[in-house]
């Protein structure tokens, strides 16, 4: 069964997405990157974010992660944040244990793409 199956298909994605969508909206702390985009770009953000973490199939279009987020400056904690809002979100969900830990997976391969690079000095 592929993981989109797993989270329950396009009933289950359409919950997650409305969890997630509230958790993040929630959290003071992801406000410097979330306040003021609209709602619309929002919710299109966390089915993006979702379907990159689903492979579900015709979801995500695989637009360039890098040019979406450049200068947006997210840190690795926002990163974290996020992937942890989604984890939640699933599991409450109820979704399995093994399949929140491949849904991680999955967003950690792109975290390079996201998250901005660092000065080194
Ligand atoms: C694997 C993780 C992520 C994926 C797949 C993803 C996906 C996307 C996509 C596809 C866009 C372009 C939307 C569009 O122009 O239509 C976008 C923009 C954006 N992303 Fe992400 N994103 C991820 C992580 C994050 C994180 C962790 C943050 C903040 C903490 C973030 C904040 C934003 C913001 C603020 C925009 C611009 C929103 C707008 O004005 O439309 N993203 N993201």
């Amino acid at each position: 069964m592929s993981l989109y199956d797993e989270v329950g298909g396009t009933a289950g994605v359409k919950a997650a997405v409305a969890v997630f969508y509230n958790r993040v909206t929630a959290d003071d702390s992801l406000a410097p990157w979330f306040e003021g985009v609209d709602l619309s770009r929002l919710k299109a953000h966390q089915r993006a974010f979702l379907s990159a973490a689903l492979g579900g199939p015709e979801l995500f279009a695989g637009r360039d992660l890098e040019h979406a987020h450049a200068g947006l400056n997210i840190t690795p904690e926002a990163f974290e944040s996020v992937v942890q809002h989604l984890a939640t979100a699933l599991h409450d969900l109820g979704a399995s244990d093994e399949a929140v830990a491949r849904v991680r997976e999955r967003v950690e391969a792109l975290r390079d793409r996201v998250v901005a690079l660092q000065p080194t000095d």
